[in-house]
């Protein structure tokens, strides 16, 4: 039987979803140690291959197989790895060394699950194969896929090109922790300005938790600066499915009034994914204002700030804003590992 992935909240339903939230929330409720009252795993080991940096992925998902009993083994791909090929039929006299038709049984024989992040930047230089690949290129995460139908053990997505669901699911625990129901609250998820061209993933998977909790949303981003409109269309149907509603604005006034979750977040143009980064880089008129300031906080209906971290302080928000008690930032970071036990338990118990 096939086992199943988590590569994208699209695969799971809202219900599903927002039942791994409660059981995240249920096991942050037991403290810090190992987890009693949540399947058992020793012995059973998660494989963790990063093409991209990251401290919160990493570390939630190695405390998380700690806590369970089990254990986990990071490699960082193409420094302590091979590299990798993902296309059928190529003639491997590159710069390629192993396939992911031999490298997804493998691992799959020596782990019970792995966990894969691959993103490219925009202009390339990401996991560093694809510069001047376009959106409609990278959005189909070849390796990720490739990987996920050659494996034998769950695959989870710790962030591609198209996706973030980690984060996704660390979102929808933080917004059932700070709003107790999070159905019908108005949430924003705002643009903010930023030197690079930042990729999508990550407020495709925060809008996807949004909708999936059936809050009220507004897509907040300047003329230009959609996301991918199939995943603003699903988020829209899985919010109305959920007892919410989705729409789009870039009147930052309007939007905000009356917001109970500020969720800022930085990406670039979808017509930028293979551009040289002069091209991509955001206009620097819109860097006045579309940063996330006390002044904005204020119209708020006294909202709680979050975001995915990294975050470049006095550029995406204000020092006010981030040192301020509405900032759930942390909350929400180390809401990744009890969201990642969710996931884990689920796939693996
Ligand atoms: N938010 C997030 O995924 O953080 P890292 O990139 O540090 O893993």
């Amino acid at each position: 039987m096939k086992p199943r992935h988590f590569l994208s909240s699209l695969d799971w339903s809202s219900e599903e979803l927002a039942d791994l939230a409660v059981t995240a929330l249920n096991y942050k409720a037991q403290g810090r140690g190992r987890l009693h009252e949540a399947p058992d795993l020793a012995g059973q080991v998660l494989g963790l291959l990063f093409f991209n940096p990251s401290v919160r992925t990493r570390v939630s998902c190695e405390s998380a197989m700690a806590r369970l009993g089990g254990s986990a083994t990071a490699l960082a791909a193409g420094t302590d790895t091979w590299r990798f090929e993902e296309r059928d039929g190529v003639v491997m006299d590159g710069n390629t060394q192993e396939h992911v038709r031999e490298l997804a049984p493998v691992l799959s024989g020596l782990c019970d699950a792995v966990g894969i992040r691959k993103a490219e930047m925009m202009s390339g230089g990401g996991s560093s194969e694809a510069a001047g690949a376009s959106w409609e290129e990278l959005s189909s995460d070849s390796f990720l896929n490739a990987f996920a139908r050659h494996s034998e053990v769950p695959v989870i997505n710790l962030e591609s090109n198209a996706f973030h669901p980690c984060q996704g699911l660390a979102d929808m625990a933080t917004l059932r922790e700070l709003l107790g129901e999070p159905r019908g609250e108005k949430y924003v998820l705002t643009w903010a300005w930023h030197p690079k061209a930042l990729p999508v993933a990550t407020p495709h998977s925060q809008l996807l938790a949004a909708a999936d909790s059936g809050m009220r949303i507004t897509l907040l981003r300047p003329e230009g600066y959609s996301l991918a409109p199939e995943v603003v269309e699903q988020a829209r149907e899985r919010a109305e499915s959920a007892g919410g509603c989705l729409e789009e604005s870039s009147d930052q006034e309007d939007a905000i009034s009356g917001a109970r979750i500020i969720c800022a977040k930085s990406w670039g143009r979808l017509d930028a994914y293979g551009q040289p980064p002069e091209r991509t880089r955001p206009a620097d008129e819109l860097r006045q204002d579309w940063i996330v300031n006390a002044e904005k906080m204020a119209l708020t209906n006294a909202a709680r700030f979050m975001h995915c971290l990294p975050i470049r302080r006095n550029v995406i928000a204000t020092d006010e804003v981030l040192d301020s008690p509405s900032c759930a930032v942390a909350l929400q970071a180390t809401n990744r590992l009890w969201s990642a036990a969710a996931v884990l338990g689920r796939l693996l118990g």
